[in-house]
């Protein structure tokens, strides 16, 4: 490895991740708390062998194709909507990325937010700090039953099938949509393939675990939202363009749905006026997914090992466009 490598990282990561890089690297890194503006990250990319960003820097063709030296990107995610990666594979740039480390984390955070907004955690939060905690009143904070409902997973990938082993242990139904199906997985964990329309229409919850791609902006927008249960609750762990927040803000209020509990939401952040922020009925929570120490660590390492392979020319070992090396 040639310590002459300049690395742009476009914000303190984990230690156990930077200190890889350092090691290897000349680092530049981006200290301030709020990601750099698109001006920094031009001006930085101009010289830089290697970039490690994350999911809240928009990389465009504009950006991309400022980097004359640019031998790999390596993002801290498993999603890369915000990096052009078509724009990246016609330079010869890898993309890394950083799949598998998070997906129990994320999993977790789903069914902590399904449970949360089936059993109406957050206002019984708020109602104790709010002093309004009298008696054990038999018709309050009613909630949805888990077990043994059935749960609509949109994606089964890696995290929409960890969201699935969970809901076994709750006896759930579970039904699945992905673009292809999946039969060994159906017989394994006892799956059911839906359409999309039937999904909508017969699950008490529906969990998000596709990426944003443009088939999936808005696929959860008014015609999805009037198919569910009017007790049905949505649960959004994967991007936040991927419901239309516009519609959600009217099923929530007219009561098409009973409730939704989002990890994501468009835009990021949430500004504190939205309607989304403040609805009794809606759970919102930063994007924090993924936020443990264990699964941020390995992300660390992984955007790291990423990286550092990009540099010596070798075949990223988790790459995003991998078309990039003429594989499909
Ligand atoms: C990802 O990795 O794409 C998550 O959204 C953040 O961990």
């Amino acid at each position: 490895m040639n310590k002459e490598h300049v690395v742009y990282v476009t914000r303190r990561i984990p230690e156990v991740g930077l200190e890889m890089v350092r090691s290897a690297c000349q680092v530049r890194l981006w200290e301030g708390e709020m990601p750099p503006p698109k001006e920094v990250i031009l001006q930085e990319i101009v010289d830089c062998d290697g970039l490690l960003c994350l999911l809240t820097d928009p990389l465009d063709a504009e950006t991309i194709s400022a980097g004359q030296r640019l031998r790999v990107i390596s993002q801290m995610a498993v999603g890369v909507d915000n990096v052009d990666l078509p724009a990246a594979t016609a330079r010869g740039i890898p993309v890394g990325h950083t799949p598998g480390v998070l997906t129990e984390a994320t999993a977790d955070m789903a069914f902590a937010l399904l449970m949360a907004a089936a059993r109406r955690i957050p206002e019984g939060v708020e109602k104790v700090r709010a002093g309004h905690w009298r008696t054990w009143e038999p018709l309050a904070l009613l909630g949805a039953d888990v077990w043994g409902a059935t749960l609509g997973i949109v994606g089964l990938g890696r995290i929409g099938t960890a969201v699935a082993r969970r809901a076994q242990g709750f006896e759930m139904r579970v039904l699945y949509h992905d673009r292809v199906r999946n039969l060994e997985r159906e017989a394994e964990l006892g799956l059911t393939y839906a359409a999309l329309d039937d999904l909508f229409a017969q699950a008490d919850f529906v969990s998000l675990h596709c990426p944003l791609t443009p088939e999936t902006h808005h696929l959860i927008g008014e015609q999805a939202l009037r198919q569910m249960k009017p007790r049905g609750i949505l649960i959004n762990t994967s991007r936040g363009p991927v419901v239309d927040a516009a519609a959600l803000v009217r099923a929530l209020q007219e009561g098409w749905i009973a409730a939704a509990a989002l990890d994501v939401t468009d835009p990021e952040p949430l500004p504190p006026d939205h309607p989304l922020a403040s609805l009794p009925n809606c759970i919102v929570v930063p994007h924090i997914a993924s936020a443990t120490v264990t699964a941020r660590g390995r992300m660390a390492t992984m955007a790291a090992q990423n990286l550092l392979a990009g540099l010596r020319g070798e075949r990223l070992p988790y790459c995003a466009n991998p078309e990039v090396y003429g594989i499909r």
